[in-house]
Formats: structure tokens, sequence, C-alpha cells
């Protein structure tokens, strides 16, 4: 039975929703470390000079590619050559259900803290290590998380996905400015802002460029299918890379924003960043909790961490239910529930691998850490490759023709964009790979 697709209600839809999928704890917890780390404004000129060209090259495929077959990943390799190519977006959807289980627990962690800031313990001696390690409490909050991402997905591209991408965007940036504010005012804020921002090229090196790299792709949502997924839902009379560019754009945005929430504070309190948890939840929460009307911002910054966390996970949500859609046949609101049920599941091995099962290990490594390293090192990269290789020498010069829409003349750079795709892309990503064993 053939049904016609979903597309986007309004013109700027798929940008607003992905860049809700872009936007997400790799921008909050990851980019303004990572760059502090590495060199400050050198790393941030670094990055988004990779961002532009390589990571940029890459989101524009994978929209194309959906948008020229209207199919989710591998239905849309099928679709447009077939072959052993459907194996690429396998990989894809893969990536997804290994990535959404562990993403979803560290979205309960913030919704946990959104509910330890309100009760004023966020900011207690060993509260973080005590929340997550407690057994059932963490799967309580994965599980609230994994429902409000199933709600949204389950509603449909327009009213679920669309509909909510529009409400929680534009509440992130006003929570990000308001926490900015609070952040600059610190005393002490300034050299918070130069370890971010001052430039350090001696700090930059080979090494410093695969941080870049890796840091780019994960940031901008890219090997996965997500932007294949939305992609399929364009209609055909779009220009393409405008759209590419304002995502890519409002990412950087959004990561440069967090660098002046999170660095000043950590600095103002004389404090060291580091990566990740430990600076999401242990040190910012003791921040806030030395500062005036601290309980209040607390609590924002957690529901900014959690909303942005949710609009990612939505995307990740719905490229496995397009899949069941249009390779199964699953109608979305069976394959939604279903999907949500069992990736809930899968979570909470992840989750118990804080506290009860923290000593099951294999290869030296956590199931939570597992399924980061197998996602993220290996599966998103791989994708990525394949469908970069895709679109610079099988799907040439069709993709060219498809990017304005309508079968309009392509831009007069894609020659450059193709050879990104075909050559530029695909060796710097294996780089990184092996650069990550
Ligand atoms: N881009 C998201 C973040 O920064 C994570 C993500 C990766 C989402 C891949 C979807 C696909 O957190």
């Amino acid at each position: 039975m053939a049904q016609t697709r979903e597309s986007w209600r309004s013109r700027s839809g798929f940008v607003i929703a992905a860049a809700g999928s872009a936007v997400g704890l790799g921008n909050i917890w990851r980019f303004p470390y990572v760059a502090g780390e590495n060199g400050g404004g050198a790393f941030i000129v670094l990055y988004l000079a990779i961002v532009f060209t390589v990571g940029f090259s890459i989101f524009l495929a994978e929209q194309t590619i959906g948008r020229a077959a209207q199919r989710s990943p591998a239905a849309a390799f099928r679709r447009l050559k077939g072959g052993a190519w459907p194996i690429v977006g396998y990989v894809g959807v893969l990536c997804a259900v290994v990535i959404l289980p562990f993403y979803s627990v560290v979205g309960g962690w913030t919704l946990g803290f959104i509910w330890k800031s309100a009760m004023g313990s966020a900011s207690d001696a060993g509260s973080f290590g005590a929340f997550i390690s407690h057994g059932w409490l963490p799967i309580l909050f994965h599980a609230l998380f994994m429902a409000a991402t199933v709600a949204v997905v389950v509603a449909g591209v327009r009213n679920g996905i669309e509909r909510w991408s529009r409400i929680l965007l534009p509440g992130l940036v006003l929570l990000m400015i308001v926490l900015i504010f609070r952040s600059i005012s610190l005393s002490g804020a300034e050299k918070g802002v130069s370890f971010f921002l001052s430039p350090d090229f001696s700090k930059v090196t080979m090494a410093t460029i695969q941080a870049a790299l890796s840091q780019a792709f994960f940031s901008i949502s890219v090997g996965m299918g997500v932007m294949i997924t939305y992609g399929s839902y364009i209609s055909r009379d779009r220009s393409l890379p405008g759209d590419a560019v304002w995502v890519v754009g409002l990412d950087s945005i959004f990561a440069i924003m967090a660098g002046l929430i999170v660095l000043p504070a950590v600095f103002a309190f004389g404090e060291n960043p580091s990566a990740g948890p430990a600076l999401t939840f242990v040190m910012l929460p003791q921040i806030f909790s030395q500062i005036p009307g601290g309980s209040i911002f607390g609590l924002l910054f957690f529901l900014m961490l959690s909303v942005a966390a949710l609009t990612s996970a939505i995307s990740i949500l719905e490229v496995a239910v397009a899949h069941l859609n249009d390779e199964h046949n699953i109608a979305r609101r069976r394959g939604t529930i279903g999907a949500g049920l069992i990736l809930f599941l899968v979570g909470i091995p992840a989750s118990l691998s804080f506290g009860p099962w923290a000593d099951l290990t294999i290869f030296g490594m956590t199931i939570f850490d597992l399924m980061d390293f197998f996602a993220t090192k290996l599966l998103l990269p791989t994708g990525a490759i394949g469908m970069a290789l895709f679109v610079g020498w099988v799907f040439w010069p069709d993709a060219a023709k498809s990017l304005n829409g309508n079968d309009e003349p392509p831009p007069r750079w894609s020659p450059i964009w193709r050879w990104m795709c075909a050559l530029v892309a695909p060796i710097l990503i294996l780089w990184v790979m092996v650069g990550g064993f």
C-alpha cells in the first residue's frame, strides 16, 4: 500500500529539526573543554574550518541522498543504487540503535539533576556518583527520558518532531542567553573566556586536528543517516545547500555559546575544567551552589541540557522508526513504541554499568563505554565514509543535479563538493578512525 510520505510543514522545518538534532550533549559537555584544552581560539578556527568544508560536504551528501530517494537510510541506498550499498544504511541504523540507549541514560541523568536541583541536593558531595550508581533510580529517569522521546516521535514528522523542535530550540536559546550573562558576570570569569577564546597555535598538533574532526562529525549528527532520514522529508522544490549552511552554522554558534557558559563559571571559582560528566554534573552544581540565586540557575542549566539532549534523541529514534516503516511496513505508532521499549531495555545494562555492574568489563571497557566506543569510534565514521564515497563515485553526477531542487542547474562549486566526498573526507575520516585505536 503506497502512502504519501510526510514532509516538513514549513520552509524552515528541516533547519529547525536538524539543528535540534545537531545541538546536543556534544556541544555542551564536550566542545567547551576540548576547545579549551586544544589551543582555545586556535582550535575554534580550526574546528570551524573543518565543519564548513568536510563536515558540510558530508552533511550535504546525506541530505541529498535522503531527498532524492525519499527514504530512510537502507531503503534510500536500495532505491538509488542497490547492490551492497544498503549495507551503508544498515550501518547507520545499527549505529542509531546502539547510541540511543546510552544517550537516553545520560538524558535521564539530566532529568534527574533538574529534580535534584529543585530539591537543593544537586551540589551535595558525592551526589552524582551516588545517583548514577544507585541502581533503579537512574533507570527510572532513563525511562522518563525515553518516554518523552517516544511521545514526540509517535506524533509524526510535522506534529511531533517539527512542532516540538520549533518550541524547544528557541527555548534553548533563551536559557543559554540567561546562563551566559550569569556566567560571564561572575568575578574572575575573564580567565575562563580567555582560556576558551585566546588562540594558542602552539597547541595545534595532528592530534588536535583529529580531535576537531571527530568532534565535528558527532556534533553535526552525520554518519548515522539522521540527515538522510530528515532529508527524505524535504520537498522536491527546495534548494539544499542553504539549509545545510544554516544547520552547520547554528550548531557552531551553540557550541561557542556553551563554552561561554561553562568555562567562565569554572574559572571564576578557580577550578580546572575537565571533560564530560565530571564537569557537568559535579563541578557546575557546586559552582551554582555558591552564587546568589544559584539553585535557579542550576535548574535552568539542567533544563537546558535535557532540552538539547531530547531534540537529539528524537532524531536518533526517528532513524529507527523510519527504517521500520520503509523496510518492514511497520506503522509509526507501533514502530515508535516498540523501538522505544526495546531501546529502553538495551539501555538498562548501560545504566547499571555505573553501579551494580561496574566490574563487568569487556575488552577492558564497561558496557556503557563499549557501546559508546563501538558506535562513535567505529560505526559512525564507517557510515560517514560510505555515504561520502557513494555521493562522490556512484550517485554523481545526479547528486549535483539534485542539489538545487526542481532540476535547476547545480551550483558552480559542486565539483569541489564532489572531490570532498570522493577523496578528501574519506581519507580524513579513515585517519581519525585509525587514530582512535
Ligand atoms: N549531535 C548530537 C550531539 O551533539 C549527537 C548526535 C549524533 C545526534 C549523531 C544524532 C546523530 O550531542
